[in-house]
């Protein structure tokens, strides 16, 4: 039995992601085997200020690893965000034995976290987005199954912007980061990649690739643009008057959250689950498991908010070297 930690909550929170449910799993699993009570907190922060909280056991975790989604449900809760809402959340743990929480989400949720252990619950986080946009780890859970998911529907809009010769532009998702589209742009073997980190706004350039690619045979030209930059069928229309060339804008959306977690998403969430598990029953507080040089380490939640992160420099250089083939700029 673990020091004074008897009970702990878990929750999901922010953007959905593949693999949640395996982190929920691993969390519930490696708690109770560690004679700990584990009560599951339904939508996030907003499910903690309305008290929807379930016991969980071994059973109630059953036959979800594979599934996409939160079988807890997630949220975006404003009113965790003010101090009052963040005491009354510490109060409602304390009311329902909850001694620490573990918070699987992005870093806004993390904030969250960060504040309820101010107001005396321990928290673990886990990293849980699909735009592996948080900076003390190289890896977030739902990030695999994104890219393969956006890399599947990517070769779909080839084939028929092939067919048909025309110009596509292929919005994808990742809020301000540029992960998936560096990610899709590279795997689906784009022509152009524009990345919110990088994008200079040369249209004019892209411009001059589509014309310089038609004219030596190229039957397409794809463009993956981040959700970061947008506006991807205004982009369309304005490339279109400029070539000549019939021009489509496909947004990718919501479906880049959902369906069944790849190997690796339910992997990598069944270790961070446990070892969140691990550290939340051994004590610890104001935490995040990360993956940092390959190996499953934890910071400090305030250390890991305050360290920056950029697109890799060598893997972006190599995706405009593989992108180059008519490219004028370079
Ligand atoms: P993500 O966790 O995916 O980054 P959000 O940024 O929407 O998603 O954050 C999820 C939730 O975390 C918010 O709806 C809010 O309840 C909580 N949260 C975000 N920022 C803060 C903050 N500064 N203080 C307390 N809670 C926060
Ligand atoms: O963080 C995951 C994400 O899907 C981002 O890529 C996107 O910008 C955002 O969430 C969309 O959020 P919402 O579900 O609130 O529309």
């Amino acid at each position: 039995m673990a020091g004074e930690i008897k009970t702990i909550g878990v929750l999901t929170s922010g953007g959905d992601a593949p693999g949640m449910n395996a982190a929920i799993r691993a969390v519930v699993r490696k708690a109770i085997g560690r004679g700990v009570a584990v009560k599951g907190i339904k939508k996030g922060y907003m499910g903690l200020l309305a008290e929807e909280i379930v016991d969980m056991d071994a059973h109630s975790v059953s036959d979800i690893i594979q599934k996409g989604g939160t079988v807890l449900g997630t949220a975006r809760c404003k009113e965790f965000t003010t101090e009052e809402g963040q005491i009354k959340g510490a109060e409602i743990c304390r009311k329902h034995g909850i001694d620490g929480v573990v918070v699987i989400g992005g870093d806004g949720s993390y904030r969250g976290a960060q504040a309820l252990s101010k107001q005396g619950i321990n928290t673990i986080g886990i990293p849980g987005t699909i735009d592996l946009d948080i900076s003390c780890t190289e890896y977030t859970i739902g990030f695999d199954t994104a890219v393969n998911t956006a890399m599947e529907a990517i070769d779909k809009v080839r084939d028929t912007s092939s067919s048909h010769e025309r110009c596509s532009i292929i919005e994808v998702m990742g809020r301000n980061a540029g992960y998936i589209a560096l990610w899709c742009g590279i795997a689906n073997g784009a022509e152009d990649i524009l990345l919110p980190e990088k994008y200079d706004f040369n249209e004019q350039g892209i411009i001059n690739n589509i014309i310089n690619n038609r004219k030596k045979g190229k039957t397409h030209h794809l463009i993956i643009n981040a959700e970061g930059i947008g506006h991807s069928t205004s982009m369309a229309r304005r490339i279109e008057a400029a070539t000549g060339i019939e021009t489509r804008a496909t947004i990718l959306g919501y479906m880049q959250r959902g369906g069944s977690p790849t190997c690796k998403d339910r992997y990598y969430a069944s270790i961070m689950g446990a070892y969140a598990a691990d550290i939340l029953c051994d004590g610890k507080t104001n935490r995040v498991v990360a993956l940092r040089h390959g190996e499953f380490v934890d910071y400090d939640i305030d250390e890991a908010l305050a360290m920056q992160k950029d697109i890799p420099e060598y893997e972006y250089e190599v995706s405009r070297v593989l992108s180059a083939s008519t490219r004028t700029d370079n």
